[in-house]
């Protein structure tokens, strides 16, 4: 099939973070964004917009998100297939949180070239170390950044440091719910890891480290692979 992002060009780069809840995706996603220039795709993030904003989107994925359920995989393909065919992502992007199923996978072959080529994280954390990021994480719902209590506190207690909203913790971090998100995550997005492996190139991270650790080996994967 065709690919139906050709202005992708053959040397862009295009990353996947995998990687369990909390495992650090979407700290890395932003910063590794941002060094490359090219935009951060987070298909959690998109979807917690269309819930505060309350659209039809919004609106049919809420009550899934709120039990820690995934979301139908047609419903995000389409919402990435839409993302990615934007003019600022010809020159790659890094996507957080996509594909975490197989028909996801294979939706996104379909959209792109030399999937081959494509860089895949594979974020390992251990389970403890999980729970204490998800319990800890506070997030402001204006901007979507994210803050931990101990990890990485913003400078002013329980204030955005990036537009200063007050602080919240995801509704989607409530132990309760935290459970099922791990479950979600162990039946359809580990899977994946096996599935790149001789797809793409996939580079296990210990992320299990500093912020800064992590991602300076980030940094150098990317930089082996120009
Ligand atoms: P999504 O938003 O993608 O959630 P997730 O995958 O569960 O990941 P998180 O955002 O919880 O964690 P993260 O790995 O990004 O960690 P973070 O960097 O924040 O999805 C939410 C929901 O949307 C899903 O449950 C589903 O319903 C739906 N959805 C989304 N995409 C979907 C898809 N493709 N298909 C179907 N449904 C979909 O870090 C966590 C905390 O740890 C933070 O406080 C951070 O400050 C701290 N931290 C980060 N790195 C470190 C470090 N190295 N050391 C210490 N602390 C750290």
């Amino acid at each position: 099939m065709a690919a139906a992002n050709a202005r992708v060009g053959a040397d862009a780069v295009r990353v996947i973070i995998l990687g369990a809840p909390g495992a650090g995706k979407g700290t890395q996603a932003a910063r590794l964004a941002a060094h490359l220039g090219v935009p951060k795709i987070s298909t959690g993030e998109m979807l917690r917009t269309a819930v505060a904003k309350k659209t039809p989107l919004g609106e049919k994925v809420h009550p899934v998100m709120e039990k820690g359920n995934l979301v139908p995989d047609e419903l995000l393909v389409a919402l990435v297939r839409e993302r990615i065919a934007e003019p600022d992502c010809d020159r790659g992007f890094v996507l957080d949180g996509f594909p975490r199923t197989l028909p996801q996978a294979l939706g996104l072959e379909e959209m792109s070239e030399r999937p081959r080529a494509w860089v895949v994280f594979d974020f390992e954390v251990p389970r403890e170390e999980l729970m204490k990021r998800l319990s800890g994480r506070r997030w402001c719902p204006t901007c979507q950044a994210t803050f931990h209590l101990l990890n990485n506190p913003p400078r002013r207690e329980g204030t955005c440091d990036e537009c200063g909203t007050r602080l919240i913790q995801r509704e989607d971090d409530h132990e309760s719910v935290v459970a099922q998100r791990l479950h979600e995550y162990d039946e359809s997005t580990f899977p994946l890891i096996e599935y790149y492996r001789t797809r793409a190139r996939m580079i296990p991270i210990d992320a299990n480290r500093p912020m800064d650790v992590v991602f300076g080996d980030l940094l150098l994967a990317i930089e082996v692979r120009a």
